[in-house]
Formats: C-alpha cells, sequence, structure tokens
C-alpha cells in the first residue's frame, strides 16, 4: 500500500465508497478524492453517480463510476475486481424505513435488511477478500447510526439492520486484523441529507429543532461532517483504530 507524506493523505490509495450518489456517500467520496485517493463510486442512482464523479473531477480528483445496487453479489465482486486491488471501502449505502413494530411486514424487514445489512456485508465480504487476495493492508468502514443507542417509534427495521452492521464490524475486526486489515463503523446522529430530506416536515422540524437544544455545538450535522469521521478511519490517522464504533453526532448521544 502506497505510504503518502501526510497521516490523513490518501495519495496513491484506491477506495470503494457505495452509496456514492448522494448525501454522506457522495460528501465521502469528494473528500477521499481531495486527500488524494483514486475514489470507486458506486450506486443504484446513475444520475446521482455523474453528479459526483463531475463534483470529484471538479475538485481535481480522479473517480470511477460503477452503478449497481448493493442486494447484487455479482455485481459488487465485478466493481471490486474492476477496481484493482483496493486499499479503502466505505460502505455507505443505505435507505430509511418507518413502520410501528406492529405494523412491520415480513417485506419490510426482508428488503431493509437485505439493504441495510446484507448489502454491507457483501460489500465488506468483497473488500476483504480482494485485499486479502492481494496481501495489502486495507480500511473498511462502514456506515451504522446513532438508531442504535436509542430506541425510536417506527424504527426497528432500519436500527435492528443497523446494530447488525455493529456487530459485523466488530467481527469482522477481529478477522481480518491478522491481515491488516482495519475495520471500523461510523454512527451519525441526524445530518441534513436527502434522506432525513424525505422525513415529513413536522418531523423534519423537531428533530433539527431537537438536535440544536440538545447539541453542545447547537446545530445539525452536516454530510461533510460525517465524510472526515470516515477519512479519519480510512487514513493512516487511525492506524491504531479498528472494531471501533465513532459517534459524529454532536454530542447528541440519545437524539429522541
Ligand atoms: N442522514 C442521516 O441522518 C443518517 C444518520 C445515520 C446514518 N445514516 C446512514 O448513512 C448512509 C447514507 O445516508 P444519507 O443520509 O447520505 O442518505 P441518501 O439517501 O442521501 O444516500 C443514500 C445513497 O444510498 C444509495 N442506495 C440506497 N439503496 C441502495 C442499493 N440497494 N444499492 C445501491 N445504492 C443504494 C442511494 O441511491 C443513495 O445514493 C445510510 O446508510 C444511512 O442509513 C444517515
Amino acid at each position: 500500500m502506497p505510504t503518502p507524506t501526510h497521516p490523513y493523505g490518501l495519495t496513491g490509495r484506491t477506495a470503494l465508497i457505495t452509496g456514492a450518489a448522494s448525501g454522506i456517500g457522495r460528501a465521502t467520496a469528494v473528500l477521499l478524492a481531495e486527500a488524494g485517493a483514486h475514489v470507486h463510486c458506486a450506486d443504484r442512482d446513475e444520475q446521482g453517480l455523474a453528479e459526483t464523479a463531475a463534483l470529484v473531477a471538479k475538485a481535481g480528483g480522479v473517480a470511477t463510476v460503477h452503478p449497481l445496487d448493493v442486494t447484487d453479489r455479482a455485481a459488487l465482486r465485478a466493481a471490486v475486481t474492476a477496481a484493482g486491488p483496493l486499499d479503502i471501502t466505505a460502505a455507505i449505502a443505505g435507505v430509511m424505513h418507518r413502520s410501528s413494530v406492529l405494523e412491520t411486514t415480513d417485506e419490510d424487514l426482508d428488503r431493509i435488511l437485505d439493504i441495510n445489512f446484507k448489502g454491507v456485508l457483501r460489500t465488506c465480504q468483497e473488500a476483504a477478500r480482494s485485499m486479502i487476495e492481494a496481501g495489502r493492508p486495507g480500511s473498511i468502514v462502514t456506515m451504522a447510526s446513532g438508531a442504535v443507542d436509542a430506541a425510536q417509534p417506527g424504527l426497528l427495521c432500519y436500527s435492528a439492520a443497523k446494530a447488525a452492521v455493529v456487530q459485523l464490524t466488530k467481527t469482522l475486526a477481529t478477522e481480518a486484523g491478522p491481515h491488516g486489515i482495519r475495520v471500523n463503523a461510523v454512527a451519525p446522529g441526524w445530518i441534513r441529507t436527502p434522506m432525513t430530506g424525505r422525513h415529513s416536515p413536522e418531523v423534519q422540524q423537531q428533530t433539527e429543532a431537537a438536535m440544536v437544544r440538545m447539541s453542545p455545538l447547537r446545530r445539525v450535522g452536516e454530510p461533510q461532517d460525517i465524510a472526515r469521521a470516515v477519512l479519519y478511519l480510512a487514513s493512516d490517522a487511525s492506524s491504531f483504530m479498528t472494531g471501533q464504533i465513532l459517534r459524529p453526532n454532536g454530542g447528541v448521544s440519545m437524539p429522541w
């Protein structure tokens, strides 16, 4: 693996980022590219991917796009193979879902687990396999959520999938560590992205007001706040961190 001169630098490194067409994934793609990585951007939203690639190019970086669905293992494997030996993987793709426990259907649960947990699992498996086969150390970052720390009405499927991501992260860290692969999760609080923008205006207003009131920083999180946490975990700056859950949440550990 190339050794950049600055611990936060990623010059010469290759990164795969899922969910790169929007929000946190897009901000991460741009920031990692600015730090010097060649970013391979994967998402099911082709238009959004093209917009991210244009932003990376505008920032002076290099992006390759891979339109794919994280429920499709063959497509993920093809993207990992095409990207070449990976140094960094950020498994960020995910969807929101709200339904009460009593109204949750088998289909809801299957769909959310398939994307938010198994999608991350497939991404981690394909990335770790490629790193191990290439004999390269690396860093894998998963996207959990502050929802794993507090029960909220309507968030069973989402938070159960994210809790499984936390357990995957810790377990893979124990198994991949001897190969020099670090695995950590980021568990953001409420971040202003298209995902949170799809909640009803009432939920958005109430939550943002609560965040501003409860956060010692008196503001809502932005995608760049989370991209910076991913950069830390992706880079050598976090060289002795593995199996950890980083919580960029403005100091609000229980937002509701
Ligand atoms: N925004 C928040 O407040 C917040 C808080 C905690 C965790 N998160 C997590 O951060 C991640 C990014 O969220 P965001 O807020 O940027 O949302 P977003 O909706 O802006 O971006 C999510 C991206 O994932 C992609 N995606 C969804 N399903 C996919 C699939 N099956 N295959 C490929 N791509 C798929 C979407 O196309 C989109 O580009 C998610 O995992 C989310 O659960 C977000």
